[in-house]
């Protein structure tokens, strides 16, 4: 460990900062790394502490906010001492105004906010109807029929706090590094041992996550951006303090107070699709949209134009207040909208990512909690709620048994051979569906089928790939398919004991995509993380490293396998050659067992095994277009030329092709989209895994060989001659 460092924190948003000065209090020697202390979500906001305007519903995430609302006073007060910065901290109350439109949903909520109100005084709610709202603020649009009044919500200047808690952790001894590209968190056994950075590897003895939007850009924790695009205008006082220093907008803290009767609004105004944050030096926030549109910067004219429409018909007298500036920000989003907090799957690794729309507000909370897990290792029990585990426990996983035997054919393999199996072999073993599967009667189905003893004495040698032992020999995928269930059933009959994942369909949370981690019992089938959507050697070796990260997070801990996918055509989807073999190289030196999809190439082929690839993959025609084996010759003179395994991946349509690229004496096929796509997907599978079977047995009983005459069946010899 570099003793300097006892804690490395990723990220320099409001997040990291706060849990910096927090740690840094309580003694520790922290570093803050950013990419760009200017780029977090904290900046872009408007910096509003609004958990009962936001609607929070109750329960741990509207306790977290409330909490954290509370510690805001002595939190900056304890910031503006230690800097003698202000933040613009101004409990100034929220108004949530009600169109007619939302009157009747909303007169319900008044009477639970009421309700709520005498039952818990810290956070009191009062519904005011159309003549008292009018009368409280002016101004509003003429449409407006009441509204709540949350007097306990407020705001801050999000920008000016966030100068401030750079300049507290300054002062107070935390070295902040910019620049500092963080690009992967290097493991083992359960521990980060460093971060390797675009300045060199950098260890310490804990590490936080705080990379809010990004985060999934360093592990694979389903924290997503979500962008809001905003524009702030200004109150046309006399004598402006913006005439001439516009700039200055980004530093509220040094623009002078106006006087609190020169503001039309002195609360936050809350609308339905908007909000409106007067500062006390005369400027106006205006927020923002909530866009699915991954890291597209720049403001729209569409969503502004919306944006200025809402905003306008909740308060009109903004139509005519001078535009200052238009901006846009990334919100980390959650699926389940809550924040990913404290342990992780790494000893020495904290999470703290995933706050949404309430960043700023949950701060002080998040930095209490966290260093308190850090420092003391004492848990809230709030913390629990927010555990990153909660995304990968939730459904029934499939196991690759579960098939009911009235569907599907009997298994011809024992799963219980596995030699990468994380149960124990007792748990493994005692598998039910396993064993009432392969002891079937032989009335139960049409065939009798070999049993698993009979197939290994007849081909006693497992599938071996970077010294890890496999009886199955089909990888199946999991794209294309209709729905979760129905890829569960098919890789349950295909027997299949590898899967591959496309590692940027999880991160993105593609269609079909969600739930993967659940929905396929990981101790069971081995993960067979894919590059695909890479167009670039170095597209390839990123996505590789968040792989093996996916891998390690489902629990499988020593899985550096790769399937390496360097594709820049989209319409045939063939691999780049030269890209593949780059990215092959830097892979294996960082010990990725790598298995590259490509053409059928012999020479190609040759070279990826001699930089040391575990397998190799040979294309039988495009991907996805069922056309078959189409490079059989290649494939013969790979399958003759290289001695790691050969896998033909990609093009096989129907079950024969599957024999056929086996009985050529191919190690193993890859079938993914003739599963996925057929009428029923679970029968294919099982149709694909008695081919491979077949296929594989034919190629070790040997063939006869091709003649050009009859050749009888029943001997000439002996036959009686009259
Ligand atoms: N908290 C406000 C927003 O995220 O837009």
């Amino acid at each position: 460990m570099n003793e300097k460092n006892d804690i490395l924190i990723v990220g320099g948003g409001a997040i990291g900062l706060s849990i910096a000065i927090d740690l840094k209090l309580r003694g520790a020697n922290v570093t803050v790394l950013s990419r760009d202390f200017g780029a977090s979500a904290g900046n872009a906001a408007a910096g509003m502490l609004a958990p009962q305007a936001e609607a929070i519903a109750p329960g741990p995430m509207l306790d977290l906010c409330l909490k954290s609302r509370s510690l805001y006073p002595d939190w900056i007060d304890k910031l503006e001492d230690l800097t003698g910065s202000q933040t613009g901290y101004w409990p100034c109350g929220i108004l949530a105004p009600v169109y007619p439109e939302t009157l009747e949903t909303t007169q319900n909520q008044a009477n639970s906010a009421n309700s709520a109100n005498s039952a818990a005084p810290d956070t009191p709610a009062y519904w005011l109807d159309r003549a008292t709202i009018h009368q409280y603020q002016q101004g509003l649009g003429d449409d407006i029929v009441g509204g709540y009044w949350y007097p306990e919500d407020g705001q801050v200047d999000n920008r000016a706090l966030s100068r401030t808690l750079r300049i507290a952790a300054q002062e107070l001894g935390v070295e902040l590094r910019d620049g500092i590209v963080v690009e992967a968190f290097q493991q083992r056994q359960g521990r980060v041992v460093s971060l390797r950075t675009n300045a060199g590897d950098l260890s310490a003895a804990h590490y936080i996550l705080a990379t809010g939007a990004w985060s999934n850009q360093l592990l694979p924790i389903p924290v997503y951006p979500k962008k809001g695009q905003m524009f702030s205008v200004r109150v046309p006082v006399p004598q402006s303090p913006f005439e001439d220093e516009t700039n200055q907008a980004n530093y509220g803290h040094r623009l002078p107070l106006l006087p609190l009767n020169e503001l039309p609004l002195q609360r936050v105004l809350y609308g339905p699709g908007t909000y409106i944050v007067p500062r006390r030096d005369g400027r106006i926030i205006i927020g923002a949209t909530s866009e699915n549109v991954g890291f597209t910067a720049g403001n729209t004219a569409n969503e502004m134009q919306q944006l200025l429409a809402r905003a306008t018909r909740l308060y009109p007298p903004l139509g005519d207040y001078p535009i200052q500036e238009f901006w846009w920000g990334f919100r980390p989003g959650t699926p389940d909208e809550l924040p990913i907090l404290g342990p992780s799957h790494c000893e020495n690794l904290t999470l703290a990512t995933g706050h949404y729309r309430n960043g700023i507000l949950l701060a002080p909370v998040t930095a209490a909690l966290i260093g308190d897990w850090v420092i003391n290792q004492k848990a809230d029990p709030l913390l629990a709620h927010f555990h990153w585990q909660r995304f990968v426990t939730a459904a029934q996983p499939v196991s690759p048994n579960p098939i009911p035997v009235t569907k599907i054919y009997p298994t011809v393999s024992d799963q219980s051979a596995d030699s990468f199996n994380h149960n124990s072999p007792a748990e493994v073993s005692n598998s039910s569906d396993v064993n009432s599967m392969i002891n079937l009667p032989a009335t139960a189905v049409s065939a009798k089928p070999a049993n698993s003893k009979l197939l290994e004495a007849l081909d006693p040698e497992p599938l071996v790939i970077a010294g890890r032992k496999f009886r199955s020999r089909l990888f199946t995928g999991t794209g294309k398919y209709r729905n979760i269930k129905e890829m569960q059933d098919s890789i349950a009959a295909s027997q299949c004991q590898i899967v591959t994942v496309a590692v940027r369909r999880v991160q993105t949370n593609a269609a079909g995509h969600e739930g993967l981690a659940e929905a396929i019992d990981w101790n069971q089938i081995w993960m067979l993380p894919n590059t695909a959507g890479c167009q670039t050697a170095d597209e390839a070796i990123r996505v590789a490293r968040l792989g093996r990260e996916m891998a390690k997070l489902l629990g499988q801990e020593d899985n550096n396998f790769i399937k390496l996918e360097v594709i820049p055509d989209s319409k045939y989807l063939l691999p780049d050659p030269i890209g593949t073999l780059q990215a092959a190289e830097q892979l294996v030196k960082e010990g990725f067992a790598v298995l590259p999809y490509i053409n059928a190439d012999p020479l190609l082929a040759k070279r990826l095994e001699e930089v040391g690839c575990a397998t190799v993959m040979p294309l039988g025609s495009p991907i996805g277009s069922g056309q078959g084996i189409k490079t059989a010759a290649n494939i013969e003179i790979i399958i003759d030329t290289v001695k790691v395994p050969v896998v033909v991946d990609a093009g096989i349509g129907v079950p024969s092709e599957a024999a056929m690229a086996m009985e050529m004496g191919a190690d193993a096929v890859l079938i993914n989209s003739a599963i996925a796509m057929a009428r029923n997907p679970a029968a294919m599978g099982r149709a694909m895994a008695l081919a491979v079977e077949a296929g594989r047995l034919a190629y070790c009983a040997g063939r006869i060989p091709v003649q050009a005459i009859a050749s009888a069946s029943s001997p000439l010899t002996g036959t009686i001659t009259s």
